[in-house]
């Protein structure tokens, strides 16, 4: 159970979590500073921390501690602001007062409300948090409201809005891991020494960004899979975004997060509200692997909409087909498709208006009538007939110039009047902040799925913002929102169409992993998280990929060998096995496979069925991770009530003089035995845990396996 205390005594706020607390309090000034994040502790000693640890020097160059729940701009501060704004009268500063506060329960989470606003101007600031029983994470959020009612001119520049501050405690050597990447090469998991001075992570492209994810985790420098202690922050949003650290020389850091980016700013009106997405943040004193379970756990419980739903092994025809797109070629790779055990059929780009290549079409979202010549009706009865759902591309935020939607609407993309439009794959992107453009997509999405029988939309995102004005706003100062509302329109969408259509899934793509975080996990089922379908790349994009994700997300298609992207030629079985570590999918050009790889491929499909449960909804364990010296890829599922544990490792090139394993299994319960459900073999969970598991790796390159360990009794 979790708890919120408050003393009105010391002002002071404790959020007690399972396994760590937070705390804060309001100081003479109303200032809300924070006091605790970390491992659990009570109430007096967090009242202790002010009087026992005073605050560093007193010169006349030193600032304001960097410990405000979120920190303002003005008075002494001098480290980068969450929250700044800029009342009429041309005053940025903010200065506290504290109003009062509520704690509520639902929904298995406890929040609590605390009503602040400024001393002077109407500006009322809501800080909210919200725990849960059964983790660790907290979400925390901020609202603006303009409290004010003497007209427009008093308008209230909000020119950032972060959703929250985080401290940490004071620790030499302070690390921060996070990912960095491009398109087709997402997820690349980084650890580097945190910087002393400020260190910016972000994206300023209309989308979350193949280049970096809104996540953070930072540790002491010593903590490890299995030990220390990690703080992790996330954002829950999928527009631009800001994560800034700050590592001072007493050798605190206070990390600040949230949407928007340098320069975007927001008038608010006299009675007007802003409110910032979740940002969320999770300590665990027990190292990197809990900290990456307790967000699997969080996202699974708390975050996504159908969480219990085993994922389908899908079938999409884009690396088989590209733009080659019609009725007799999809039908045909439906009933291959269907016959090695596919559950849902998706068809890919290609289906609509004059869509042959990526130059056309793109907003004309009607069945191309010569490939589709009696709509997509007589291919949705055969997937169903065929026994498989179906889905189907789209990209609704697009529109190709050469297009009829374009001739008719130039004015619903982005642009500037006297800048050029520059396009990016031949194509620009719809102003979804305009209330016409959501109404029309959202229309015709509606329209598709429900004169259509749909169960599955890959919901596609293809190019970054340019030039990204808004003429009809270009002079009231409002024309920023639409970096904004774009993605609230986007998620409005998505979200009426699940209401109104409970049985659609959704899967969320952006040429890949370019726009998956935890606000888009909220509205979807799955994501693709690369183009790269490449097995042995897929490794190193799901190691990063599953630091906060969990597997029951983390779509893995088996493809075409060699490699159409990469040229690589890699076993089949290696191919599955890096799939089967998160949703199997296959999207290779069945026609061309062989009779031994289809037959081979059905089998794969059938055992992960078998498995799927455990890989989906279980804890995930990295034993040995892609960057190790001896070239081995482990990871491990344990089903939540611990009878079935899978095991996959890869192991892409021998290391010279060194056989691959044993390798060691984490967290089996100490008096059982387990079985190998293949073999038959039988080990002591002990032994498994100390000496390892003996690896059972053909020979030659790109050697993968797969053990799946039933638990047995003592007495067998
Ligand atoms: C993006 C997606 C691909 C595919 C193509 C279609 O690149 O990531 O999976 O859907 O668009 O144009």
């Amino acid at each position: 159970m979790s708890t919120i205390t408050f003393n009105p005594g010391s002002r002071t706020w404790l959020l007690s979590m399972p396994r760590s607390s937070y705390a804060f309090q309001l100081d003479a000034a109303d200032v809300p500073r924070h006091l605790h994040w970390g491992e659990p502790l009570t109430l007096d000693q967090v009242e202790a921390l002010p009087h026992t640890y005073r605050p560093g020097r007193g010169d006349s160059f030193a600032g304001a501690r960097l410990t405000e729940e979120i920190a303002v701009d003005g008075g002494t501060r001098y480290g980068v602001p969450g929250l700044q704004v800029r009342f009429a009268d041309g005053t940025r500063a903010l200065e506290w007062a504290y109003v009062d506060h509520e704690i509520a329960e639902a929904e298995g989470a406890l929040s609590l409300a605390v009503h602040m606003r400024d001393r002077h101007y109407p500006l009322a600031i809501t800080l909210r948090y919200r725990v849960f029983h059964d983790g660790d994470v907290i979400e925390r959020s901020l609202t603006l409201d303009h409290i004010g009612d003497d007209g427009a001119e008093s308008a209230i520049s909000v020119l950032r809005a972060d959703s929250g501050a985080w401290s940490l405690p004071a620790r030499a050597g302070y690390r921060v891991g996070h990912v960095t990447g491009d398109w087709a090469a997402e997820n690349q998991l980084r650890q580097d020494a945190l910087p002393w001075g400020e260190t910016v992570f972000g994206s300023r492209r209309g989308i979350t960004g193949h280049q970096a994810n809104p996540w953070v985790m930072l540790d002491a420098g010593d903590a490890d899979e299995q030990h220390g202690q990690v703080w992790s922050v996330a954002l829950a949003w999928s527009g631009t975004w800001r994560i800034t650290t700050q590592r001072g020389t007493d050798n605190r850091v206070q990390l600040t997060g949230g949407f928007g980016h340098d320069g975007v700013s927001w008038q608010l009106a006299p009675g007007e509200s802003l409110t910032t997405p979740p940002i969320l943040g999770l300590y665990s004193g027990a190292g990197f692997g809990a900290a990456s379970r307790t967000w699997h756990d969080h996202v699974l419980r708390h975050v996504l909409p159908r969480p219990e739903e085993m994922r389908p092994v899908l079938y999409n025809s884009w690396e088989a087909t590209g733009f080659d797109v019609d009725e007799a070629g999809q039908r045909k790779l439906a009933a291959q498709a269907a016959a090695l055990g596919v559950e849902l059929f998706v068809m890919d780009d290609g289906w609509f208006g004059t869509r042959t290549s990526d130059h056309a079409g793109l907003g004309d979202w009607a069945p191309n009538p010569e490939r589709f010549p009696d709509g997509l009706a007589p291919l949705i009865d055969e997937v169903h007939r065929l026994g498989m759902a179906f889905g189907l591309w789209v990209e609704p935020e697009m529109v190709n110039p050469d297009s009829r939607l374009y001739r008719r609407h130039p004015e619903w993309v982005l642009h500037y009047e006297h800048r050029q439009r520059t396009e990016l794959r031949n194509q620009l992107v719809l102003n979804f902040a305009r209330p016409d453009v959501a109404a029309w997509a959202h229309g015709w999405l509606d329209r598709l799925v429900t004169e259509h029988a749909i169960d599955f939309l890959k919901w596609d995102m293809n190019r970054s913002f340019s030039e990204a004005g808004w003429p009809e706003h270009g002079s009231d100062g409002q024309a920023d929102r639409l970096w904004i509302d774009h993605v609230r329109n986007v998620y409005a969408i998505i979200d009426r169409l699940r209401a109104d259509h409970p049985n659609l899934r959704i899967e969320a793509c952006s040429g890949g992993g370019g726009r998956i975080d935890l606000g888009m996990l909220s509205r979807t089922d799955q994501v693709w998280p690369s183009d790269n379908t490449d097995a042995l790349d897929r490794l190193s994009i799901q190691h990063g990929f599953t630091q906060i994700y969990p597997a029951r997300v983390m779509s893995a298609w088996v493809t075409d060998s060699p490699n159409p992207a990469t040229g690589r030629t890699i076993p089949l079985r290696f191919r599955c096995h890096a799939a089967m570590a998160g949703i199997m999918a296959l999207g290779g050009n069945l026609a061309e496979w062989n009779e031994q790889d289809l037959h081979d491929v059905a089998q794969e499909i059938a055992h992960y069925k078998d498995i799927r449960a455990t890989v989906q909804l279980g804890a995930r364990y990295r034993l040995s991770d892609p960057t190790d010296p001896s070239g081995l890829t482990a990871v491990q599922y344990t089903s939540s009530d611990r009878a079935e544990t899978i095991v996959f490792a890869w192991q892409p090139t021998r290391p010279i003089g060194r056989e691959p394993g044993p390798v060691r299994l984490a967290d089996l319960d100490p008096g059982s035995r387990y079985r190998d459900r293949a073999s038959g073999r039988e080990y002591d969970a002990v032994l498994l845990g100390e000496y390892g598991l003996p690896l059972d790796l053909p020979s030659g390159d790109y050697a993968s396996s797969l053990t799946v360990l039933d638990r047995i009794s003592p007495t067998h």
